[in-house]
């Protein structure tokens, strides 16, 4: 949620062009506003933002022209304040001396906010960015003009997880604070910049320094320098030099990021998978995994991420007999806080590895001493480094708001450690690239055809069975938050006991049966079919089955645990289809955002 990207150079250029990539390449974060400042060497303030996605405000705003030495961009998503002009960011202070945005939410904005009016500053909206940047003017117009001691200062008064980034006219430096949010800097040739993440940074340089909770930095053209918020020291931190790939945030052709990412999960599995058979860290997760003597182990995720944890628990037992606990981030707290120790193991299962839900749950086994194995796809977040061993996705950068290829690749990764642990060959998982390529080419056209029928509906059902479970909850979040139609995935037994009153002519429910389950699964077809619905299939060539169903989407047998991540594929093909029809963007779907670090 939210972005935030700030740069100083060592002379006075057009900065608009560097921080519209900058923005761009944060929009995954949130696209509900966007907006740039940038500060000249006379002290001017440059301030354009307005609701919207980067394309459209940039160009009408005509950000490429914006002038400067210094400069801020922020990417909105909104929790503090509608989507309006006032909440978009950066904000300026009462008399537009400072400007600054934030990421994460402050959870006193109410209070701060009538504090500073009740003293007279000028607050113009009811984000809490602008709190940020009011409580920096505060202290310094208090404290004789020190920014330093301003932010520190400020940070005791604002409570919640943010990171900020602001600069005084007269103040020939930037500052940035973290608290709970992602921030990272950049050293390059004649700039420092710093930003919510890496690839904002990378096309600047590839020279990069970790910044960590309770840490002010400082930017100059000449350095970056670090404080600790506490007592105001300066910390001494070395570089680091990356030398990972720089994502390209392009289409490849395709019109959506979406349907791109689709078509990269057959490479992707394949990367991991060749990763996995590689890589030293297997063992130690494995032996992690192993470690509890009969105790579950807890899976644990978010969204589409916690889909993958119930189909992985469903691997751990069935393949490898291992107890296994799917749980959602906050339920993990809720439900099992207080009983787990230091017997215990928990996977931590996150795209973006920045999850406020997850990494909460991350808190508490940590206090309570049990073990935390992480499996994340962006190397560096906040879940790699806090896990005892880590296991990365191996997806490269996912940019479509909807996980499709971190999901299949979470699958994957479950069922190489299914394997594993039970023992097994993975050797028939070499099999998957191939198998998740011919899927991929023979679901486009059903899909599309399905979706003619589906167009014209608002509510909908997704049944699986067991291994199918997971995917149809999955194919159902797909659906939902791409074409805003109201879909809900359930256990397809479970249709029978209320759910099916929602039944009348015509009304679609699409069902996935893995091999094997398909004799009981036209039992659950035919109490849809007989009160009028129309029925869905996806599943193997099976004639009875079949026979049953009034559209058949064939996914080629192959083995039954294999299956349900095949099957996964015309699901995320028919939400794809679906939401183009709807004239819906898939990659960016309204009031959502790829990396969600607020509670
Ligand atoms: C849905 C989707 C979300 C995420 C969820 C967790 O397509 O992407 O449901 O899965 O917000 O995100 P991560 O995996 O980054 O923790």
């Amino acid at each position: 949620m939210c972005g935030i990207f700030g740069i100083i150079t060592n002379e006075e250029q057009i900065l608009g062009p560097i921080l519209i990539d900058a923005a761009r390449r944060l929009s995954y974060r949130g696209y509900d506003s966007v907006g740039c400042a940038t500060v000249s060497t006379g002290g001017e303030i440059d301030l354009r933002k307005d609701v919207g996605c980067v394309n459209d405000v940039s160009a009408r705003l005509r950000f490429a022209e914006m002038r400067g030495y210094r400069g801020i961009t922020q990417l909105r998503w909104a929790t503090f304040g509608a989507p309006s002009y006032e909440n978009a960011q950066p904000h300026l202070d009462s008399d537009g001396d400072m400007v600054g945005a934030h990421n994460g939410n402050v959870v006193n904005n109410v209070q701060m906010r009538e504090l500073f009016i009740r003293e007279g500053l000028t607050v113009r909206g009811t984000n809490d960015g602008e709190t940020c940047v009011h409580a920096v003017e505060r202290h310094f117009d208090r404290n004789g003009g020190q920014m330093l001691e301003a932010i520190r200062a400020a940070y005791n008064d604002l409570e919640g997880d943010y990171a900020f980034v602001i600069t005084h006219r007269d103040d020939h430096r930037l500052y940035a604070i973290k608290k709970g949010s992602g921030l990272v800097a950049g050293l390059g040739d004649g700039l420092t910049c710093v930003s919510s993440d890496l690839p904002s940074i990378l096309p600047l340089t590839r020279r990069i320094l970790r910044v960590y909770d309770g840490e002010i930095v400082v930017l100059s053209p000449e350095g970056v320098e670090l404080y600790g918020v506490h007592d105001g020291a300066r910390i001494d931190r070395r570089t680091e030099w990356y030398d990972g790939p720089i994502e390209v945030a392009e289409k490849g052709g395709y019109p959506h990021f979406m349907l791109k990412e689709i078509h990269e999960q057959p490479t992707v599995a394949g990367e991991l998978l060749h990763l996995l058979n590689g890589s030293r860290h297997v063992g130690r997760f494995l032996d992690a995994l192993r470690a509890p003597g009969g105790r579950p182990v807890y899976l644990v995720g978010c969204g589409t991420s916690y889909h993958a944890c119930l189909l992985g628990a469903y691997y751990f037992n069935q393949l490898a007999g291992v107890a296994a606990v799917p749980v959602l981030g906050p339920q993990f707290i809720e439900q099992y806080g207080q009983s787990v120790g230091p017997a215990d193991t928990a996977v931590f299962v996150s795209q973006s590895g920045e999850t406020k839900d997850v990494l909460n749950a991350v808190k508490v086994m940590r206090q309570r001493g049990g073990r935390v194995l992480g499996v994340l796809n962006v190397l560096g977040s906040t879940l790699m480094n806090a896990s005892d061993v880590y296991l990365p996705l191996a997806c490269g950068y996912e940019i479509s708001v909807p996980a499709t290829k971190t999901f299949v690749n979470q699958a994957v990764l479950f069922l190489y450690l299914a394997h594993r642990l039970a023992e097994r060959d993975t050797a028939e998982l070499d099999n998957l690239p191939g198998l998740l390529a011919l899927v991929t080419e023979l679901s486009e056209e059903p899909a599309r055809a399905v979706t003619a029928y589906l167009q014209g509906w608002d509510d909908l059902y997704y049944l699986g069975y067991g291994l199918t479970h997971p995917i149809a909850l999955e194919g159902a979040l797909k659906l939902k938050e791409i074409t805003y139609a109201h879909c809900e995935g359930i256990f397809s037994s479970e249709f029978k006991h209320g759910p099916l009153s929602a039944v009348h002519d015509g009304y679609p429910v699409v069902f996935i049966a893995a091999p094997g389950d398909e004799m009981m699964m036209i039992n659950h077809v035919n109490e849809v079919t007989v009160r009028g619905g129309r029925s869905i299939v996806i599943a193997a060539q099976h004639e009875a089955l079949h026979s049953n169903a009034h559209d058949y989407l064939v996914v080629d047998e192959t083995d039954r645990y294999l299956w349900p991540i095949l099957a996964t594929v015309p699901a995320q093909l028919v939400a794809y289809f679906m939401s183009v029809a709807r004239g819906i963007d898939p990659d960016f779907p309204r009031n959502l955002s790829k990396t969600l670090t607020v509670d």
